[in-house]
């Protein structure tokens, strides 16, 4: 079937010569359904991310120093002050804890929506029940509603909302939870050629977790947030059940420091972990990623040893909503980055091999450099990331549901119970607490005889 002229002409403008031919092969109906596919097909911006990915955003070595950082517990007068003010703003109701769930999570290849992997150590609770249950727990604490936001891609959207509504939401309310889903794009093959995944579709993937603050401006939410008076926006992933989905210390430095985009960090275990890492490039913080960091750089030391840029970045934060709604509506975008992957690709008629292409993304992080004032502050890893991304080895589900069962192992000591710990020292593998029944020592002392002896095996419920 003829291609309408005007696509063609854009088609051509933008060298996508193996789509028009595709077109050229096609019957009246499949013509048309491939046409509704590329309704949503914006060229201009696909030509914007191939040129920022040729033009790179890496600063030069001798710019790169380390940020300014707020160390936790280094001042515990100030952490008591910030601690306060948080507590204030979820008092207020002005939170919104954020979930980021529109990735693939191919490392981990669970058949499903990570957010639904069985992650802690005795009942196997799935990822988006932890954050569920801490949110609730939160909102019953502060006496405020604190509505959870759950970000997800066209893949596992529905999915997503149907686990959700088997599991009765976990509790929390319903008009509480506001499920949206992010963006795609289309993804190139190495001669710059678009990609397709059917004979009527292209082939997409989800922009990157970047994706997500245009997603909440674009469903809606955002309005909706302003509406209903909530300004501090909680933002974590969907692999990390050990995050505090609203930490009031973070909100509340983020409040004292005037912020508009707070992040938390871990200090990296080495020179080689493979996390990106803040750093201070002309007075302003932002996060380089792994790869981009100089080697020279990675491995730098200070005159006490200890890594020059030590602070790793474990995409927590907390954004302004007013910060996301200027970025969202003005002038200023984040950087597309380009990742080489193999691709289910389609060509002639049928399914080929994968073949290797390009796909499009955003960073959250990149929004960094983009915000007036920032805010870092360093946390212990042990208390706040042990995420679930592989299958195996490290960040894997048992690497995981150790730190979590040592978290509740430190939580029960520090609340006075004796923990049996083996030669090594190590706790019991198999403890948990749910967070509707504590959130740390302090409750689990008010809890007193009813917890018995800790053994392994122990599920507070
Ligand atoms: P990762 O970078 O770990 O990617 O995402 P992933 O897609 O989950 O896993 P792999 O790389 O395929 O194994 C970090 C966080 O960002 C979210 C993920 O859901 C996770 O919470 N994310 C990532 C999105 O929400 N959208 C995206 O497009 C990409």
């Amino acid at each position: 079937m003829p291609l309408p002229s005007a696509l063609r002409e854009a088609l051509l403008a933008h060298d996508q010569l193996a789509l028009i031919e595709h077109f050229g092969r096609l019957n009246m109906e499949d013509g048309n359904r491939l046409l509704a596919d590329l309704a949503s097909l914006d060229l201009p911006l696909l030509a914007r991310a191939r040129e920022d990915t040729r033009s790179g955003t890496t600063p030069a070595a001798a710019q790169i120093a380390p940020p300014p950082v707020i160390v936790r517990g280094a001042n515990p007068a100030a952490d008591r002050e910030a601690t306060s003010l948080g507590e204030q703003a979820l008092r207020n109701g002005r939170v919104a804890a954020f979930v980021v769930a529109g990735g693939q999570g191919t490392r981990l290849g669970h058949p499903g929506p990570k957010g639904t992997y069985p992650a802690t150590p005795v009942r196997g609770k799935p990822l988006f029940q932890v954050f569920s249950e801490k949110i609730l727990a939160a909102s019953r604490r502060y006496r405020s509603r604190i509505p959870f936001l759950v970000m997800t891609s066209p893949e596992n959207h529905e999915e997503t909302q149907s686990f959700f509504a088997q599991h009765h939401h976990f509790g929390l309310r319903e008009e509480d939870l506001r499920f949206f889903s992010q963006g795609t794009m289309p993804a190139i093959d190495d001669r710059g050629q678009l990609i397709l995944a059917s004979q009527t579709s292209l082939f997409r993937s989800p922009d990157g977790h970047g994706g997500s603050l245009r997603a909440l401006q674009a469903s809606g939410v955002l309005a909706w947030l302003e509406k209903e008076g909530i300004d501090l926006i909680s933002y974590f992933q969907v692999d990390n059940p050990l995050v505090n989905p609203v930490d009031p210390l973070f909100l509340g430095y983020h409040e004292q420091s005037g912020s508009e985009f707070s992040a938390k960090s871990v200090w990296k275990r080495n020179a080689g972990e493979k996390v990106g890492v803040f750093v201070d490039v002309q007075g302003k913080t932002r996060v380089i990623e792994y790869s981009d960091l100089p080697a020279e750089l990675r491995e730098a030391k200070d005159p006490a040893g200890r890594l020059k840029l030590g602070a790793g970045s474990v995409a927590i934060h907390v954004i302004g909503r007013p910060f996301i709604e200027a970025l969202t509506t003005g002038d200023l975008r984040l950087p597309f980055h380009a990742a080489r992957k193999d691709i289910p690709a389609y060509r002639d008629g049928a399914s080929v091999a994968p073949i290797k292409g390009t796909k499009f993304e955003t960073f959250v992080f990149d929004a960094m450099p983009l915000a007036r004032r920032t805010m870092v502050m360093l946390v212990p890893r042990e208390d706040e990331f042990a995420p679930i991304k592989n299958r195996e080895g490290e960040d894997s589900p048992e690497t995981s549901r150790r730190a979590q069962a040592d978290q509740f192992a430190r939580w029960l000591e520090a609340a006075g119970f004796v923990v049996p710990r083996d030669d090594q020292g190590n706790a019991p593998a198999g403890l948990e607490i749910s967070p509707l029944v504590a959130d740390g020592p302090e409750a689990l002392r008010s809890l007193g005889s009813r917890i018995g002896a800790v053994r392994d095996g122990l599920c507070l419920e």
